[in-house]
């Protein structure tokens, strides 16, 4: 599948550099095109002769060292991926910082294409409070990142460090070139819920709101296209590339969302979820009486979001939504902290052109230092792709975070 790809692989200066050549070979095999560029301090792991002969090309290093003016940076930006493997502390911060004084940082800079980095160094290195916040920072920019394994490292300690295998690396290349940035959610299980929820008062009649569900739809319909495996917990039926589950009360949702929690990575409550539902369900028809008045007695229903906020583990995501008539943002960092959850998505129900029932949303994503983000006005699909985007980093970031206390 990589047959007339052109990969751009660049190596940094460790151990790990040898590894590379293995790379190269099974891009070959798979009759991709290669070109390598190396910083200064690679070649005292490999040798330019060695990369040429296995690559078929030119093998690039300095920016300066040549005989005829091509901007080589930009030449090489020409390929499919760039690949850097192994990456060394040095050039993940460098790369984060935008600094560019090597011909492999250069082109890096100027590459605006999918770029992978296979990181190796000490464990320590790697454990830095600096390293780590560049590799986030170079992880939200949408860089593709294979973190370091864990085993024998080359200064003689057992921890995570290892760059990955080149196997891995021709996988991963594989993946992201196929599928390109279309199925980040590979693998990843997400529940969301959506609709109004109905409250029972007798057999013809119920309490219910105006949500639409539209948003929650076109988020299952996100995360599904994303490569998630999804699950729909709705009050309406739906087709879609999902397992679609039929709550019609906020009891019955809780049910089964409560049920489903310990398999999921992420849970999205986009649900309006009644607070109350009627005390005394009627079996028969409730029939009109001489009184003009008539009252219901209602009682509390279960708070979803904040029940399974609390019971969901470190691995998990739970993001709520906030539907608010006035102080919008206010409200929702009130409402952060109330339920306990990761996320929370917050919008402007006073407003007729977006929220409930309406095709456009604009919302805020308010995370749990309360740091607010805003998503101008767009398609409730272009928003859900963008919530989704942002839940993917922090996934990507949990997973960071358990290879880091292994
Ligand atoms: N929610 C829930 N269970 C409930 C009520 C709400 O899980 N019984 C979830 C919704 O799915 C949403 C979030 O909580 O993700 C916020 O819902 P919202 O109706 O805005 O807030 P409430 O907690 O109901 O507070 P209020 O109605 O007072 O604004």
């Amino acid at each position: 599948m990589l047959k007339d790809k052109n990969i751009l692989i660049g190596i940094t200066g460790g151990i790990a550099a040898y590894k590379v050549c293995n790379l190269i070979r099974l891009f070959k095999k798979a009759e991709a095109n290669v070109r390598v560029v190396l910083t200064p301090n690679a070649l005292n792991f490999v040798t330019k002769l060695t990369l040429q002969t296995l690559s078929g090309n030119e093998v690039y290093i300095d920016n300066f060292e040549i005989d005829e003016y091509k901007p080589e940076h930009i030449s090489l930006t020409e390929a499919d991926i760039f690949v850097i493997a192994p990456a060394s502390a040095n050039t993940i911060s460098k790369l984060a910082n935008g600094i560019c004084d090597n011909l492999l940082l250069s082109t890096a800079c100027a590459f605006n294409k999918p770029m992978l980095i296979a990181p190796a160094m000490n464990e320590n290195m790697w454990n830095n409070k600096f390293i780590q916040e560049n590799i986030e920072k170079l992880q939200r920019s949408g860089m593709f990142i294979l973190n370091p394994a864990e085993g024998f490292l080359a200064c003689g300690a057992n921890g995570t460090g290892r760059m990955r295998e080149p196997e891995e690396i021709y996988e991963k290349v594989n993946e992201i070139l196929t599928q390109g940035n279309r199925a980040p959610l590979k693998g990843k299980k997400f529940l969301i819920t959506a609709g109004g929820t109905r409250e029972k008062i007798d057999p013809v009649r119920y309490i219910t709101n105006a949500s639409s569900g539209k948003m929650g739809l076109a988020i299952a319909d996100s995360a599904s296209k994303m490569g998630a495996d999804v699950t729909l917990v709705s009050t309406f039926e739906s087709n879609g590339d999902w397992e679609n589950i039929i709550a019609e009360t906020a009891q019955e949702m809780s049910d089964i969302v409560d049920k489903k929690l310990p398999e999921m990575d992420c849970v999205i409550m986009a649900a309006a979820v009644s607070d109350y539902k009627v005390k005394n369900y009627s079996e028969q028809k409730i029939k009109k009486t001489d009184s003009d008045t008539m009252s219901i007695e209602l009682v509390k229903n279960p708070d979803i979001l904040k029940q399974i906020s609390a019971e969901k583990n470190s691995n998990q995501l739970v993001i709520g939504f906030c539907a608010e008539s006035e102080n919008l943002i206010e409200n929702a960092k009130k409402k952060i902290q109330a339920k306990g959850c990761d996320l929370i998505i917050a919008n402007d129900i006073s407003r007729k052109d977006i929220g409930f029932n309406s095709n456009e949303n604009e919302v805020y994503i308010i995370d749990k230092n309360l740091n607010e983000k805003k998503l101008d006005k767009d398609t409730k699909q272009n928003i859900s792709k963008d919530i989704l985007n942002y839940i993917l980093v922090l996934l990507q970031d949990k997973e960071r975070e358990t290879l880091l206390t292994k």
